[in-house]
């Protein structure tokens, strides 16, 4: 086992071991330690300031124009309906793109990125605050790991699907071509990996697709929400799931891949589920991720005993609509939820070296030390963004995104004190 996991394994199990003292309440002790973490960070703040709006331009040498985020901006503050009356909700148009990520297909559904599925960086970062409720912290990261070999420089444009030549343009050969779809084959392992809620790993499909919907799947994973957590998709849930899927995975997926750090940033993804999915009410709390709610936020219908793939779209709360938290999801609430859900089933990230159960303990990640804190996994996850700016890039143009990979986890870096 590499020593990092050891420690951070060893810190989840000590941290267990002192739970199991009689007298201890051990949600108290959780809740306090969550809220240390989060008092570490937090910044009050009574106006959102934009930390995006003036990020660095790329001068690619050879392409012979600065090329920019166009970010939009003008980001709303506060609980809010969404969709607003210029995103009406709409089937995807022929030939759209549409992946394994129902937040993004649901971004595209309503108009809040481009209906086609092939998305400008600088809408993806407004959209994901705007309508997804996401704080600049959160988006910011999320969109710098899209540039992991998913983004086209010369056009700043990404395809949420597979891989598509609209996101291609007049300088697109300097850099070796049409950039890969999130979700294409070829970027299987680097945004998107193995173990999702309600897709087969990329094994198993045609070609390697990573949006073959399986409805056996999904109605596993509902029957575990129903007969071990009161058919609610909270953090508990999650942690079952990621656990089951990890079992799956190395007992039936022969490359099977469960590396850090995409495998890490799965289990926050997943917590979307009860962070992001329900409606929010107005005293600020948020709904229950009920099966209703998760099903209508991911797109899935059932149809007489089994279930089938349709357009994700907004769960509606009592009143019809729809409403956006009143404060934005941060970065460190998606990697509290990780580290609880890792916590409840810890495991060792690697891979299967070729055939089923044959699991390799990854190699030391120098990046994860010290204690299981939400500030060691958050800085963790943002230095290797830092670390690895695109590989699959030249050299030339990794140096000049450094700066605006920077810029995109600056506000994360700064909230967690990284
Ligand atoms: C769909 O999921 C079920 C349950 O995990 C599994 O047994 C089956 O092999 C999956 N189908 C494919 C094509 O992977």
């Amino acid at each position: 086992m590499a020593p990092l996991l050891a420690l951070l394994l060893a810190t989840v199990l000590s941290a267990h071991l002192v739970l199991a003292f009689p007298g201890m309440d051990s949600g108290a002790l959780e809740d306090q330690l969550a809220r240390r973490s989060f008092n570490m960070v937090h910044r009050p703040h009574t106006k959102r300031t934009d930390p995006f709006l003036s990020l660095p331009a790329l001068n690619i040498a050879g392409i012979p124009l600065p090329i920019s985020v166009n970010y939009p901006g003008g980001v709303t503050v506060g609980r809010k309906v969404i969709p607003d009356s210029s995103h009406p909700f709409q089937n995807p148009p022929s030939g759209a793109q549409r992946g394994g990520c129902p937040g993004l297909n649901l971004l595209a559904n309503y108009g809040y990125i481009d209906r086609s599925g092939i998305v400008g960086v600088g809408e993806l970062l407004w959209a994901l605050q705007e309508a997804t409720g996401w704080a600049p912290d959160l988006a910011g990261a999320v969109v710098a790991l899209g540039f992991r070999s998913t983004v086209d420089v010369t056009t700043m444009k990404l395809s949420i699907g597979n891989t598509d030549s609209r996101t291609s343009g007049l300088f697109t050969s300097l850099i070796g071509g049409t950039v890969p779809g999130l979700f294409s084959a070829a970027a299987h392992t680097k945004f998107e990996t193995d173990g999702s809620i309600l897709y087969d790993d990329a094994y198993f499909t045609p070609g390697g697709t990573t949006s073959q919907f399986n409805a056996t799947l999904w109605a596993q994973r509902l029957a575990s929400a129903n007969s071990n957590f009161g058919g609610v998709f909270g953090n508990d849930w999650v942690g079952q799931t990621r656990f089951d899927s990890y079992n799956y995975c190395i007992q039936n997926n022969p490359q099977c891949n469960w590396m850090a750090v995409a495998q890490v940033l799965f289990y926050g993804a997943e917590c979307l589920t009860y962070l992001n999915f329900p409606s929010s009410n107005s005293d600020g709390t948020i709904g229950s991720a009920t099966a209703s709610v998760v099903q209508t936020f991911m797109g899935i219908a059932a149809q007489g005993s089994s279930f089938v793939k349709v357009p994700e779209s907004l769960p509606p709360s009592s009143d019809g609509h729809w409403y956006r938290r009143s404060t934005g999801i941060t970065l460190a609430e998606g990697i509290s939820g990780l580290i609880s859900a890792y916590s409840a089933h810890p495991v060792v990230f690697g891979s299967n070296n070729g055939a089923t159960n044959s699991f390799v303990a990854q190699g030391t990640p120098t990046q994860l030390q010290g204690t299981i804190t939400v500030q060691a996994v958050g800085c963790m996850i943002l230095n290797e963004i830092n670390e690895n700016v695109p590989g699959s890039f030249n050299n030339l143009v990794t140096a000049t995104l450094t700066p605006l990979i920077a810029a995109l986890t600056a506000p994360g870096m700064l909230n967690l004190g990284c």
